[in-house]
């Protein structure tokens, strides 16, 4: 028997296998294909203290190898989140839930992870300050390194749970900005958010996304996405989780191997609901293979 389980900053996980916040709503769509037990854990869509309903539409443009989307971090808010979803959550998913929580302030930032880290099946808080599809927030505090810094200080001043900062692509020097977030108290670095695109109606003569541009992933991010991972875990000494591209279970322990203790998996999702499930029963198969008796021993093993 194969053993999958890791532990991210002491939250212990049947396996590194973890839905990406935005491409799994509250798993509520994804609850009667299968069982959600079977993954490692969920990050929910990114939760901002007011509702919002996102940008104007088309907010989607597909591309070969991924696609850019612009939702503009829609979401029921947090009261909705405490009232509504988490009680729903509780019926169908007994894994840790990520909060992925979104600011336009340091002090929204602060509210989402004081009331969100008491809520019993939050067991990581990820604050994403790499949207970038919001003005005014998101990747505005992501791209710079003291910024970052001061949103993890402030709101590992009031988290009841281990704080992830999921970090953007969009910058020349993500080793400063992963550092700046471990030197400010972060308990782990989540990355790549998604990288800045655009597409063209060549017909309309008019950008695809109502927004002009807005943030790609999928398979072609991947190789960007591993070299993040091996950079920042090879300068931090907190863990990573590393996100972006991922579709197989060959990725994960790719991305294990480059440095990550836990894997995000986002858009594939989106192209296969079950996308998670078959990297989940794909892994044992595939360590058996690769003579892999315990997931974790492969963190970073790349000099
Ligand atoms: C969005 O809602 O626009 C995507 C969220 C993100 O990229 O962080």
């Amino acid at each position: 028997m194969v053993d999958l389980s890791v532990n991210l900053a002491g939250v212990r996980l049947d396996n590194p296998v973890i839905p990406a916040s935005g491409t799994f709503g509250f798993g509520e769509e994804f609850k009667d294909l299968y069982d959600l037990d079977i993954l490692g854990a969920i990050s929910f869509k990114g939760t901002t203290v007011a509702p919002r309903l996102g940008n104007p539409v088309p907010r989607i443009a597909e591309c070969s190898s991924g696609l850019i989307n612009s939702v503009g971090l829609q979401n029921p808010g947090l009261d909705a989140v405490i009232a509504e979803q988490l009680p729903r959550m509780r019926s169908f998913f007994h894994k840790p839930i990520i909060a992925n929580i979104s600011g336009f302030a340091v002090e929204e930032f602060v509210t989402l992870a004081e009331r969100l880290s008491r809520e019993p099946q939050v067991e990581i808080i990820e604050v994403n300050v790499s949207c970038p599809n919001v003005h005014g927030g998101g990747m505005s505090f992501g791209t710079d390194p003291k910024s970052a810094a001061e949103v993890t200080r402030s709101v590992k001043q009031v988290s009841a749970r281990p704080v992830f900062v999921k970090l953007s692509p969009n910058v020349t020097d993500i080793v400063a900005v992963a550092k700046a977030c471990e030197e400010a108290g972060a308990d782990g670095i989540c990355l790549i958010n998604t990288l800045l695109g655009m597409r063209i109606d060549i017909a309309r003569r008019k950008p695809v996304i109502a927004n002009k541009m807005g943030g790609f992933s999928g398979p072609a991010v991947f190789p960007v996405a591993l070299r993040m991972v091996y950079q920042v875990s090879k300068a931090c000494s907190i863990p990573v989780m590393g996100c972006g591209g991922v579709a197989s279970a060959d990725d994960v322990i790719e991305m294990m191997m480059a440095g990550a203790t836990a894997v995000q998996v986002g858009a594939a999702n989106l192209v296969n609901p079950y996308a998670c499930k078959q990297i989940v029963e794909d892994l044992p198969k595939r360590m058996e293979s690769l003579g892999i008796e315990k997931l974790s021993d492969i963190i970073g093993i790349i000099e």
